[in-house]
């Protein structure tokens, strides 16, 4: 299974206060942020560099520097919550973006928006805070695949493992990079013990 688990104090921390139930809005954005950053280094941690030749203000010398561009696709709306961080840090950014969301009765997502940039050739980060049935994650993946992808991951940071189960059988060989792995999903298909609802809580509706 290509599932990968942030291990990192700072991570555990900040997921704990996301979990809280307590917590505002605008913490929760902050979290977001910066649990979302810590995954970003996760997510790209093989990203392949290219040698750049330069002169420190003391000698000539040979650097790195990323060979291709990223690409980021959150799913909306809850996956705006994740874009900042790879802005912040990763030069040459682009941003696409696919609509999808999930029928309160179903859990069925429904699609209703898709702007890509190229993405041929260039590793494409689709990210979403919750993988739930995973059938958001599978289904946003299928776009980003029709519009040229070949080099996928995916970025969450609540997983489940039905959603687990469903993103690595639709699609093995994209890596899944987990913020934690959770217990299950309840009979609303909601995960447990989760957070609740992203969205709502990210933009306090
Ligand atoms: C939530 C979440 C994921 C999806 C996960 O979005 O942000 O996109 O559910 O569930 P799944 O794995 O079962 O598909 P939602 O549809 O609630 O829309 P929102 O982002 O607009 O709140
Ligand atoms: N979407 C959410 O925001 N939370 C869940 O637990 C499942 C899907």
């Amino acid at each position: 299974m290509p599932l990968h688990v942030l291990n990192h104090p700072l991570g555990t921390h900040v997921l704990t206060h996301l979990r809280d139930k307590t917590t505002k809005p605008a913490l929760f954005r902050t979290l977001s942020y910066q649990i979302a950053l810590l995954l970003s280094l996760e997510a790209t941690r093989d990203l392949a560099t290219e040698e750049k030749k330069i002169e420190t203000p003391m000698e000539p010398m040979t650097g790195r520097v990323l060979a291709r561009p990223l690409v980021i696709v959150p799913i909306l709306r809850a996956g705006l919550g994740m874009v900042q961080p790879f802005q912040d840090i990763y030069p040459d950014v682009s941003i696409g973006y696919v609509g999808l969301e999930r029928d309160h009765t179903t859990a069925i997502a429904r699609s209703y928006y898709c702007k890509l940039p190229p993405l041929d050739g260039r590793r494409t980060i689709v990210v979403d805070p919750m993988l739930a049935t995973g059938g958001s994650a599978a289904q946003a993946i299928d776009v980003v695949k029709a519009a040229g992808a070949r080099e996928i991951v995916f970025v969450c940071i609540v997983a489940a493992p039905e959603g687990v189960a469903t993103l690595s059988q639709a699609h093995p060989e994209v890596p899944i990079h987990a913020g934690v792995l959770d217990r299950q999903l309840n009979a609303k298909k909601y995960i447990m013990p989760g957070l609740g609802d992203f969205g709502d809580r990210l933009y306090g509706t």
